[in-house]
C-alpha cells in the first residue's frame, strides 16, 4: 500500500490554499492587472515641487529620519510636513520661485500634494519599522536615493510578492549594523555570507515566508 510520508501534509495544505485563492487571484488581475504602470520599476511620478534628494541628503547630508520621522517606529515613513522644510527655507532662498509652493503652502496651511511614488495594493501588509529595526537598509528597497534629483523619486525595485520573498527566504545578504540602515553607501567589508557575526545575525532574524504574515 502506498503510504505518504507526514511531510506530505504540507503540500496538501499548500494545494488547499492555492485552491481557495484561485478565484481571489483572479479578481485581484482583473482589479489591478489593468494598470500596472503604478507598480512598475522606473515609474516616476512629476512632483509639484522640484524637491531633490540629491541635493538635501547627497550634498547637505540630512538623514533619512530628519523628515521620514516615522520609518523605525510605524509601518508608514510618512512624508515630511511643509512645516520641516520651512525649518531652513524661511531663511534659505526665501524668495526662490521654486519654493512658492513650499510658501503658500506653509501660509495657507494645505499640504503639498505629493504624489505617491511606491504603493502596495492594499491587501499586502507592509511595515516599515520592523524591517528597519532589524537592520534592513532603505537603499535594499528604494535604491540610491541620494542619487534622485529634482525630477523625483522613482521606484527602483519591483515591490512584488516574489521580490519580498526572494528577501525573506536569505536575508543575510541584506543585514547591515542598526547604525547604518540610512547610509546609502554603506557595504560590507567581506563577502556579507562570509562573515561569522552577519551570520549570526541572519540566524536571529526569520523573516515570514506564511501567506497569513502579507495577507491579513
Ligand atoms: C528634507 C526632507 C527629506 C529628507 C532628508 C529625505 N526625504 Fe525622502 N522625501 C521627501 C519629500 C518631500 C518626498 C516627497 C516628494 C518625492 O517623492 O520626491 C520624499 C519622498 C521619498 C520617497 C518616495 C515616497 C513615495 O511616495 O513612495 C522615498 C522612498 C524617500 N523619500 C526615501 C528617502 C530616503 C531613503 C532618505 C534618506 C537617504 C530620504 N528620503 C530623505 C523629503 C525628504
Ligand atoms: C536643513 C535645511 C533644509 C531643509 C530642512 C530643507 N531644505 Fe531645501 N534647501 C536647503 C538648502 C541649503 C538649499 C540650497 C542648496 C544650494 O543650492 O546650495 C535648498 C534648496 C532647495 C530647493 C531649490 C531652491 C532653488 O531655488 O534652487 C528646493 C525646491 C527645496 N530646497 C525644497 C525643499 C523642500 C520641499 C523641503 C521640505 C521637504 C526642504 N527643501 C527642506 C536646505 C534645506
Ligand atoms: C524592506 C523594504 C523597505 C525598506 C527597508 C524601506 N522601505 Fe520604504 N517602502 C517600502 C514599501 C514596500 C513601500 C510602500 C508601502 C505601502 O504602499 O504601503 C515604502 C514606502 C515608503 C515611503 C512612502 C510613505 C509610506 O510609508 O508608504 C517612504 C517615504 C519610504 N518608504 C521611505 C523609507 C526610508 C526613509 C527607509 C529607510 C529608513 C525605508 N523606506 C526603508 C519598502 C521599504
Ligand atoms: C531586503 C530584504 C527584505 C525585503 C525586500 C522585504 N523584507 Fe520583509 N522582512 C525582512 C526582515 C529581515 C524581516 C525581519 C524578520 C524578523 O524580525 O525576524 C522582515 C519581516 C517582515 C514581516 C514580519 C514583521 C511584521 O511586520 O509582522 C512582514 C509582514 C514583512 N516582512 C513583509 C514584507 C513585504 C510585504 C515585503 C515586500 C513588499 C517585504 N517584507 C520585503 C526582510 C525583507
Ligand atoms: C513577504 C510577504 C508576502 C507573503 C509571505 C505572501 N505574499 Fe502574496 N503578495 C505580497 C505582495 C507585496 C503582493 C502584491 C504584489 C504586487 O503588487 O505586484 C502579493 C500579491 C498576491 C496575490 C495577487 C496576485 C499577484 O500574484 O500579484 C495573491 C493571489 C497572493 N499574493 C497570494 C499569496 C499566497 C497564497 C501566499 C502564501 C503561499 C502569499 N501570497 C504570501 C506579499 C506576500
Amino acid at each position: 500500500m502506498l503510504v505518504f510520508p507526514k511531510w506530505t501534509n504540507g503540500i496538501r495544505v499548500v494545494i488547499a490554499i492555492v485552491g481557495a485563492t484561485a478565484p481571489l487571484y483572479v479578481v485581484l488581475l482583473v482589479a489591478f492587472g489593468a494598470s500596472p504602470s503604478a507598480t512598475d520599476v522606473g515609474y516616476q511620478p512629476v512632483q509639484p515641487v522640484a524637491y531633490s534628494h540629491e541635493l538635501h541628503v547627497g550634498e547637505l547630508g540630512l538623514d533619512c529620519r530628519y523628515c521620514h520621522t516615522t520609518v523605525e517606529t510605524g509601518a508608514h515613513a510618512t512624508i515630511p510636513p511643509t512645516k520641516i522644510c520651512m525649518n531652513c527655507h524661511a531663511r534659505i532662498f526665501g524668495q526662490s520661485d521654486r519654493l512658492s509652493l513650499v510658501r503658500q503652502s506653509y501660509a495657507g496651511g494645505m499640504p503639498i500634494e505629493w504624489v505617491r511614488v511606491h504603493d502596495l495594493p492594499d491587501y499586502a501588509y507592509f511595515d516599515h519599522s520592523a524591517h528597519v529595526r532589524r537592520g534592513v537598509g532603505c537603499v535594499s528597497c528604494h535604491g540610491r536615493v541620494d542619487k534622485m534629483d529634482e525630477s523625483g523619486v522613482y521606484q527602483a525595485e519591483p515591490l512584488s510578492m516574489g521580490w519580498c520573498l526572494d528577501c525573506h527566504r536569505q536575508p543575510a545578504p541584506h543585514l547591515r549594523p542598526l547604525d547604518a540602515v540610512t547610509a546609502m553607501d554603506w557595504a560590507p567589508s567581506e563577502d556579507p555570507l562570509a562573515i561569522g557575526p552577519r551570520r549570526e545575525a541572519a540566524g536571529a532574524v526569520s523573516p515570514p515566508d506564511d501567506c497569513a504574515a502579507c495577507h491579513r
